[in-house]
């Protein structure tokens, strides 16, 4: 197995892509809320780049069946049901809803794998599933961080690249390239206390300064979630992660 990671969404093409495991991350929210929208029984959830696409797909679809999800700056979007925030997904508010999200980088991440041979959606939440997940099966893997966009550019997400080092560091014997093998590196020197490492980070600061300290708590939880997210034909959906089930389900 060899594993690639990409620190933005922008840094990767579609054709590093093709015939790879897509794996992405955007742990400061959007992978988290999903992880967690799918522990809690959603039906499904549809990730967006744009608010006017998600107000156009829940035109089209029963209004007791979907909740609008997502964020513009980190708060919730006028008119949308839920914010990004992992905490609102709770088993009594998604149960089997279509969730239709959209945020400002990870749902775009997600969208830009599309072309991989499977794509797995992971945060800290779930690592030790997807981890598991991979040491199943023999296939070379990209990892797609978000990253975290200020003000005008994309930009390097610490708590992105941690998180694929969680990941990485439970596959020993992958081949890696650089950015792989200094994120486990990172992750190694941090796991005991991810809160000191991130805390002059961009993104993590900027949730705290509006609000959302439960939240980066929260999402900064390791292997708490046994579940596998995958996205494929437009959607997410999940189940708890079984080794013999999902070997080689791709
Ligand atoms: C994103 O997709 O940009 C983030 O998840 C935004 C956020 O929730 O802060």
């Amino acid at each position: 197995m060899r594993i690639d990671t990409y620190a933005t969404l922008e840094s990767a093409t579609s054709r590093d892509f093709s015939d790879k495991i897509a794996v992405v991350i955007d742990t400061l929210r959007a992978t988290s809320t999903i992880v967690t929208a799918i522990n809690n029984g959603c039906k499904e959830v549809i990730p967006v780049s744009e608010v006017e696409e998600a107000l156009s797909l829940a035109q089209k679809l029963d209004r007791d069946a979907y909740l609008l999800g997502g964020e513009r700056n980190g708060v919730l979007i006028e008119g949308f049901d839920l914010s990004n925030s992992p905490l609102e997904y709770t088993h009594e508010v998604v149960a089997d809803k279509t969730i239709i999200l959209t945020t400002t980088n990870g749902t775009k991440a997600i969208k830009k794998a599309s072309s991989a041979k499977e794509i797995i959606i992971c945060s800290m939440l779930n690592v030790k599933a997807v981890a598991r997940y991979l040491e199943g099966i023999n296939a070379d893997v990209i990892i797609l961080c978000a990253g975290t966009e200020d003000k005008t550019t994309r930009k390097f997400s610490l708590e992105d690249i941690v998180t694929a080092g969680a990941v990485i560091s439970r596959l020993p014997g992958a081949q890696l390239d650089d950015l792989s093998y200094a994120s486990v590196l990172l992750y190694q020197g941090s796991s005991h206390d991810l809160h000191r490492l991130l805390r002059n980070c961009y993104h993590y600061n900027y949730l705290i300064s509006i609000g959302y300290q439960r939240d980066v708590e929260f999402c900064l939880k390791e292997g708490v979630f046994d579940i596998l997210p995958r996205y494929y034909n437009g959607t997410i959906k999940g189940r708890i992660y079984q080794k013999e089930a999902d070997r080689g389900s791709c």
